[in-house]
């Protein structure tokens, strides 16, 4: 049994922790999920203000119902240690989870866990604290299956492809770009990977960013790509990117409606002795309904 929160990701959004114009414009936006960024949108000699900067806009801005998240500096800097520190000592109630970077094995993320178990105890937090996690690192993809199955906490994977290309050495244009005349899909594999590894562990799996966001168009592909495979969101770098993952990673109202009709349908069948039927054209048996849950399960957690 999975007793992780269930939250909604179907877009993250990335906001640079060193920008109180931003932080605040974010705070109005809707979208699922909003993480303040103290890794590569802050400049190393704005680290350590920034800190002070994001616990301000926790405890001021009214965040409205989003989940709130603050992305850290990978365990390999010296930076890690003090964000974890000052974060949680600042608005640990305020945030549900925190976003390590770079992870290359279980270990990365134990160690965040055991800072915020020690953390939760010595200042009496009410809530507990998750972990996301980018995988972004060729390391990262050769142990995805060890990090996935790393700690309770841990309530999601993304796969970073900016970082990640360059960790591969590969030759793109652009941050997570298509990889030009590379036949078919340059992502392919590690998305297919991450994905398997979060599923089997009852973690979501999301898509890192499309830097180039003047090209709403190929944006919208590369969520539908990674939706078709089973991923729950994508990263918005840009507030322009929000409302098309959002809405691609929406099951449509007409889906909605079909998966419910043949779910009761089959409920009703399966009284009479019936294992598989006819729904409006379509074959309906076990199999089916378990597909269809997982559309009515998305629908639920939206509200629709
Ligand atoms: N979060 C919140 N607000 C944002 C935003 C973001 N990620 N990106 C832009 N905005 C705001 C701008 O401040 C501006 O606000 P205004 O209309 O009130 O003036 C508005 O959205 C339009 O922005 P625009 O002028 O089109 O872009 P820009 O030149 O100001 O910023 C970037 C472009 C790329 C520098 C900016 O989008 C950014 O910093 N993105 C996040 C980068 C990041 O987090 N990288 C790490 C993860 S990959
Ligand atoms: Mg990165």
């Amino acid at each position: 049994m999975n007793s992780r929160p269930k939250r909604l990701r179907r877009c993250q959004l990335s906001v640079p922790g060193s920008s109180e114009k931003m932080m605040a414009k974010a705070s109005q936006l809707e979208v699922d999920h909003v993480f303040l960024d103290l890794e590569d949108a802050v400049a190393p000699n704005a680290k350590a203000e920034a800190r002070g900067m994001i616990v301000k806009a926790l405890n001021t801005h009214d965040w409205k119902p989003k989940t709130l998240c603050v992305r850290i500096n990978d365990v390999e800097t010296h930076y890690c240690h003090d964000d974890i520190i000052e974060i949680v000592t600042g608005a640990g109630e305020k945030i549900d989870t925190i976003m390590l970077t770079k992870a290359k094995s279980a270990h990365d993320v134990k160690f965040l866990d055991l800072m915020l178990s020690q953390l939760e105890e010595k200042l009496n937090l009410k809530n507990r604290i998750g972990i996301e996690c980018l995988i972004e690192e060729v390391e990262g993809i050769m142990n995805v299956e060890e990090i996935a199955a790393s700690s309770d906490r841990l309530e999601c994977l993304i796969f970073g492809m900016g970082d990640y290309s360059a960790s591969q050495q590969m030759n793109l244009s652009s941050v997570g770009g298509d990889g030009g005349s590379y036949p078919p899909d340059i992502w392919h594999y590690p998305r297919y990977k991450m994905t398997i590894a979060c599923r089997a562990n009852g973690l979501d799996p999301v898509d890192g960013p499309y830097a180039n966001f003047r090209n709403p168009d190929a944006h919208r592909t590369e969520c539908e790509r990674s939706n078709v495979l089973g991923m729950v969101g994508k990263w918005a770098i840009h507030p322009s990117q929000v409302e098309i993952a959002q809405e691609v990673f929406s099951p449509a109202a007409k889906a909605v409606e079909s998966a419910r009709k043949a779910k009761a349908a089959y409920a009703e069948a399966i009284q009479q002795g019936l294992g598989a039927i006819n729904v409006d054209g379509i074959m309906v048996d076990a199999a089916s309904v378990r597909i269809l849950q997982n559309i009515i399960d998305k629908a639920d957690l939206i509200g629709m």
